[in-house]
């Protein structure tokens, strides 16, 4: 069965924006978080403090941060942190939570990361230890969950040993990511098995799934059926990661809530505000949405 409630994990302004050819002023990013906000999602990711030459999109963190105020912060308002560098700015932009992300695979690790598998644990482990003194929440993602462009499929071990490794640093939460979209429901389930097997429970698990095969719904219900409550979209079906090959956009927030609602689940957003914030979206990027639920409801 479902569960009553779920939470939405908002990654728009972060994995949805990080993948856009054209910049995207810092004042319209400003705007997307306001009226996520005011849709009523509670968690939303707002930025990333990586190195700047590697994600330009994203280069105008602090100034977000700045321009948003007491809206970008506390622990609802997760940033990604890849090293201590990046810890040490979020602080400074006086964030209140962040997420380290590790791959399940050597090769996606060090497109991402420029690390191997051992050397990125190595660099989160200060970053956690340091994030969790200082108080702030912590998540966890792991990429390529389920399938990756240069190694193929991965193995359930393999991706469970990288989530052990990473939840044993302390995070809060682990964030399953299916990068390139590959993951089906029985995967899913056997990937969530797995982890539940060596205690990491699906109360501690949220899931990440990209909409490249069309199965990121089926994949988000799977899961939802195995005792998940936190999932990860985007509004609009934006996103994609530009160190992936094959990567395409997140499972759509409005995706999410339409399936949700008419299965009686309750998630606290306004559908009617996410597909207006998409359309408004989309007039900014100059293209139509991927989601057809956004289609549907917008009128074309
Ligand atoms: P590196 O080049 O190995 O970094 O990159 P380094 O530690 O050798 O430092 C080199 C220079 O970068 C130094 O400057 C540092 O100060 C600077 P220099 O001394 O040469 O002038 N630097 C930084 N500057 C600002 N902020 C920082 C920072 N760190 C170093 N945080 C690094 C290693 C990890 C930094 C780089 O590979 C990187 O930034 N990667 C980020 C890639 C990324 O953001 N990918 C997308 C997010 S992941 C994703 O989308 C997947 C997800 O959605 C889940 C899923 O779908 O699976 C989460
Ligand atoms: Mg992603």
């Amino acid at each position: 069965s479902l569960p009553e409630e779920v939470t939405v994990y908002e990654v728009g302004p972060r994995d949805g924006l990080q993948n856009e050819k054209a910049t995207v002023p810092t004042q319209v990013k400003v705007e997307f978080v306001r009226r996520l906000a005011a849709a009523g999602l509670g968690t939303i990711e707002t930025t990333s403090f990586v190195d700047p030459r590697w994600v330009p999109q994203l280069a105008d963190a602090e100034e977000l941060l700045g321009l948003l105020g007491d809206e970008g912060r506390g622990a609802r308002r997760p940033v990604l942190v890849p090293n201590v560098r990046g810890l040490d700015r979020a602080l400074a932009a006086g964030v209140g939570a962040v997420a380290v992300f590790g791959s399940a695979t050597e090769t996606f690790a060090r497109k991402n990361l420029n690390r191997g598998l051992e050397e990125s644990v190595a660099m989160f482990a200060p970053v956690v230890e340091r994030a969790r003194a200082e108080g702030l929440w912590v998540r966890a993602y792991v990429s390529m969950c389920f399938g990756d462009p240069w190694e193929g499929p991965v193995p359930v071990a393999q991706v469970v040993d990288v989530c052990r490794r990473l939840m044993d640093l302390g995070c809060d939460q682990l964030s399953l990511g299916d990068t390139i979209g590959v993951g089906t429901v029985g995967h899913v389930h056997r990937l969530l098995e797995a982890l539940a097997a060596v205690g990491i429970g699906p109360e501690r698990v949220g899931v990440h799934f990209h909409d490249t095969y069309g199965q990121a719904l089926a994949n988000t219900l799977a899961a939802l059926r195995d005792g998940v409550t936190v999932v990860d979209a985007s509004t609009g079906g934006l996103g994609g990661c530009p160190y992936a090959r094959s990567a395409t956009g997140n499972l759509a927030t409005e995706d999410l809530v339409w399936a949700l609602e008419g299965a009686g689940v309750r998630t606290g957003l306004r559908l009617d505000a996410l597909v207006e914030t998409s359309r408004w979206m989309a007039e900014r990027l100059d293209r139509p949405s991927p989601s057809r639920v956004v289609r549907a409801l917008a009128g074309g």
